[in-house]
């Protein structure tokens, strides 16, 4: 952050009404990659050094629960304009120097233009710094007019068609929303802008052309990322703006050592842990809290939402909840990993299996067919193919437990509460309803008879 205006606040403008999303949710708390869209700015904010941070809500509070510590909650009485949502904060912008100004709406804004801006509003000694930007398609943005020196006059706003002139709706350059003020005297400066224009609001704009009227230095500073300046009015602009966050979480995971396949294709949130060397395939999705180490595969095609992965893991094609996986342990394809699910290091949940409040000690393996809810398989233990837990008697839960290298033949029913002893083995087919001792092989199915001639009786009678 710039040495010459070292005490500067940001204050993010939120208390617009959103009505274009259809929510009743706040626009600024719909998520963008898993996180608030207001908290986007509010990173970009404090990552540019901003030593005091300020968001303006409505009255409702709706915004103040989710804000992060630290993070102060202005309230502007009632929706007169932008002006009027910045007059809010300035009670608590006392002992700054300066404050940035952004909208809640525009989470791209990133933290070196926001340094670059009050760079440059430092080293002019401004009053105001206005951020712009060259657009194509500059349509609905506040326009700025210069004058003949090039010197910054105003902005016309063109929501509206009254605001603006034929000629002014041809200017291309435009309010980014991004603007800077000098915090002494601007309560009284706010004071000054009235509401005399097409949509009878308070324009904040219109205080920096105050400024200028006075003859006080102000500056307007082109930036050229038009990503940064996407505003969200509605659903629509929310997919844009996410699919360019989304990019920019891929680089950085991609740059940190990981490699993802194809980055168009998944969805990492913002909060999301992933370790060096780890590989993510075609169509994943990672949200929440989930944490990925090192060396991992993870997809194609797998979904992780608060999942925590250690090191040189495979998850295949696979759904995994609250659930955690070890080292060098392997899940799918077409595992289901349900909250509680703990697979502990080089253990396998393979083919069509469910976890749930279950863990795999070191080595176990359930390769195929399972259900395992509310058990604890032991280190080395093997559950044969549709090994099943039968947890629930129809009113309560019960706990499986599996000794450390036990086997159990293909389709056993575990009838909890059971256990199965250390090195024990049960037979294929069997309904396991008392306690294994170690060692021993419980069987628990009907002796096979043969009929003989049965089969082929009628033939034998003809
Ligand atoms: C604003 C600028 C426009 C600029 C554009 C860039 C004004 C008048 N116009 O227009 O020059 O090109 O941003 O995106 O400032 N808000 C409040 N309280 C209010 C009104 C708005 O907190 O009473 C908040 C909104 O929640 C939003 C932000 O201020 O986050 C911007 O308001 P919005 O109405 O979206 O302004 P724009 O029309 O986009
Ligand atoms: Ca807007």
């Amino acid at each position: 952050m710039s040495e010459a205006v070292d005490r500067v606040a940001v204050a993010i403008l939120a208390a617009g009404r959103g009505t274009r999303m259809r929510s009743p949710l706040a626009k600024v708390l719909h998520p963008v990659c898993g996180v608030p869209m207001v908290a986007w700015s509010i990173s970009a904010a404090q990552a540019a050094g901003a030593t005091r941070t300020v968001v303006v809500g409505s009255p409702d509070g709706a915004l103040e629960a989710h804000l992060p510590e630290g993070v102060l909650h202005a309230v502007q009485p009632e929706p007169d304009g932008t002006a009027g949502a910045l007059a809010a904060a300035v009670e608590h912008l006392r002992g700054t120097d300066a404050v940035v100004v952004l909208a809640g709406d525009v989470p791209l804004i990133d933290a070196e233009t926001i340094d670059r801006v009050l760079k440059a509003h430092a080293a002019a000694g401004a009053a105001a710094t206005i951020a712009t930007m060259v657009l194509d398609d500059p349509s609905g943005y506040g326009r700025i007019v210069r004058d003949e020196a090039g010197d910054f006059v105003k902005v016309v706003e063109t929501k509206q068609p009254e605001d603006a002139t034929a000629d002014q709706l041809l200017l291309r350059e435009v309010n980014t929303g991004v603007v800077v003020f000098r915090v002494d005297g601007l309560g009284d400066l706010l004071a000054g802008v009235g509401a005399a224009n097409a949509q009878g609001e308070r324009y904040l704009p219109d205080a920096v052309a105050l400024l200028a009227d006075r003859g006080e230095t102000v500056i307007a500073v082109e930036v050229h990322d038009p990503a940064l300046t996407i505003g969200v009015n509605d659903r629509a602009d929310l997919a844009r703006v996410q699919q360019i966050a989304q990019r920019r979480i891929c680089d950085m995971h991609m740059r940190n050592g990981v490699t993802i396949e194809a980055p168009d294709s998944v969805a990492i949130d913002a909060s999301v842990e992933i370790g060096e060397d780890t590989t993510i395939l075609l169509g994943s999705v990672l949200r929440g809290t989930t944490v990925v180490g090192a060396g991992s595969t993870i997809g194609p095609h797998s979904v992780l939402e608060d999942a925590e992965v250690g090191d040189g893991s495979e998850i295949t094609m696979s759904r995994l909840v609250l659930a955690k996986v070890g080292d060098g342990a392997t899940v799918g394809p077409f595992a289901y990993l349900r909250p509680g699910a703990d697979v502990g290091n080089g253990a396998k949940a393979g083919t069509f299996v469910e976890l749930k409040n279950a863990t795999l000690g070191e080595g176990a393996k359930v390769p195929h067919l399972s259900y395992i809810g509310d058990a604890d398989v032991g280190a080395g233990a093997n559950l044969g193919a549709s090994t099943i837990t039968a947890n629930y008697d129809g009113r309560n839960k019960h706990r499986t437990v599996v000794g450390a290298r036990a086997k159990t033949g293909v389709h056993t029913s575990l009838v909890a509460p059971v256990e199965v002893g250390e090195d024990a083995l049960t037979g294929a087919g069997s309904a396991i309803t008392d306690d294994i001792p170690d060692g021993a092989l419980g069987i628990a199915r009907p002796r096979q008879t043969n009929v003989e001639g049965f089969a082929t009786r009628d033939r034998d009678d003809a």
